[in-house]
């Protein structure tokens, strides 16, 4: 293995793949439009091309593989890449994001083809609220697929929450509470202002501070957890032990640690969420590029990376969304949903 490591010294081991860039939820911070550009069919990776890609990123260091979407599970026959990567003994973490809507129903082919943990988006207990926010009534879904992932014996569950001033800021302990029976850790992610969240405003932002100030009302004093890593969240503990992270993308960003990457489900390669232009992989992969020169390519990106999107966002105090809905249709990689999330 050739670990490598970008201009500011970070290194490559953890790798997002999108499998599909569509969904089945329409949650306003991520798809608030009715209508959107989809990737072509025939440019979305086959699961030989994204087995081949990856071993090539492990060859670099990557060593934790996240599935992710727009909805991964609405990917036919998703198990399948499952044990693809499954296979490969250097992935030491193979964890899948999803909105939880047909958890219930694959959880189990899941856990058969090897997935190691489930992350699951719950942004609320309220099926009303649920609705408003997504634009779908499939709360009662969600909830069975996150029962459905204890049931059939996956541990590490974690619960994403996306925290919005008016939307659900008054849920965070009720969530805390629900994760506790789950079990689960549960997770408050900042409102980002990526691309896709063309409704995104300062004023909707809860930060961290904001967060624990609130949780400290309900549960007395809260204990940061200390310990080194590069995941975006920061953990605390309860006076009862409960643990639950805090992902401040917005108000506190965690570029200087990123090991972050990310592939597109046709092929494009992003060294930042917030990346404007990303490297395309499709096209020397499907013009019979060997592993070697692929590696290559990749070395070269990764050892000039500089990105630190969410520093320079913060940074330049802008108060409108990232990037203008016309620009998101001629370009939809600019879109957080075709990106992973
Ligand atoms: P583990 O810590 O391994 O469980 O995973 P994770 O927290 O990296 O993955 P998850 O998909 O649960 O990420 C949670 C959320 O954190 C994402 O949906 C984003 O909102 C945010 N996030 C993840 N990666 C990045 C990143 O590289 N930059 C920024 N700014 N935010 C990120
Ligand atoms: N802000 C924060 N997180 C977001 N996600 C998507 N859009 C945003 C945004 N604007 C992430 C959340 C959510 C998952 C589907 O994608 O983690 O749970
Ligand atoms: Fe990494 Fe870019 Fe996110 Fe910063 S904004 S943590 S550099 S992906």
């Amino acid at each position: 293995m050739t670990a490598v490591r970008d201009a500011f010294g970070r290194s490559l081991r953890n790798l997002r793949v999108s499998v599909t860039d569509r969904c089945n939820l329409r949650c306003q911070y991520c798809m608030p439009e009715e209508e959107y550009v989809w990737l072509p069919r025939e440019e979305i990776l086959h699961f030989e091309e994204v087995s081949r890609l990856v071993d090539v990123f492990i060859t670099l260091g990557v060593d934790k593989v996240r599935l992710t979407g727009g909805e991964p599970l609405l990917r036919r026959d998703l198990p399948e890449l499952i044990k693809l990567l499954a296979a490969k003994p250097a992935l030491r973490d193979l964890a899948l994001t999803t909105n939880g809507v047909l958890l219930a129903e694959q959880a189990e082919a899941l856990k058969v083809a090897g997935l190691g943990r489930v992350t699951v988006s719950l942004d609320t207990l309220s099926p009303e609220r649920f609705t408003a926010l997504t634009r779908r009534s499939t709360h009662d879904r969600v909830l069975e697929g996150i029962a459905a992932v204890t049931r059939i014996g996956f541990t590490g569950t974690k619960i994403d929450t996306v925290v919005i001033r008016g939307v659900n800021d008054d849920e965070l302990a009720d969530l805390i509470e629900f994760g506790k029976r789950v079990p689960a850790e549960v997770r408050f992610i900042e409102y980002m202002d990526v691309g896709g969240a063309t409704r995104w405003s300062w004023d909707r932002v809860m930060s961290r501070a904001q967060m624990l100030e609130t949780l400290e009302r309900r549960y007395g004093r809260i204990e940061p957890v200390i310990e080194h890593s590069t995941a975006p969240a920061d953990r605390f503990r309860l006076p009862d032990g409960t643990i639950f992270g805090i992902i401040s993308s917005t108000t506190a960003p965690f570029c200087a640690d990123c090991d972050r990457s990310r592939l597109t489900a046709d092929g494009m390669w992003y060294l930042c969420l917030y990346a404007l232009a990303g490297i395309d992989l499709r096209e020397p992969l499907r013009a019979g590029a060997s592993a070697d020169e692929l590696c290559a390519l990749i070395t070269g990106k990764w050892a000039a990376r500089r990105d630190r999107g969410a520093e320079e966002r913060l940074a330049t105090r802008d108060h409108t969304p990232l990037i203008q809905i016309g620009q998101l249709r001629q370009d939809p990689h600019l879109e957080m949903h075709t990106r992973g999330g």
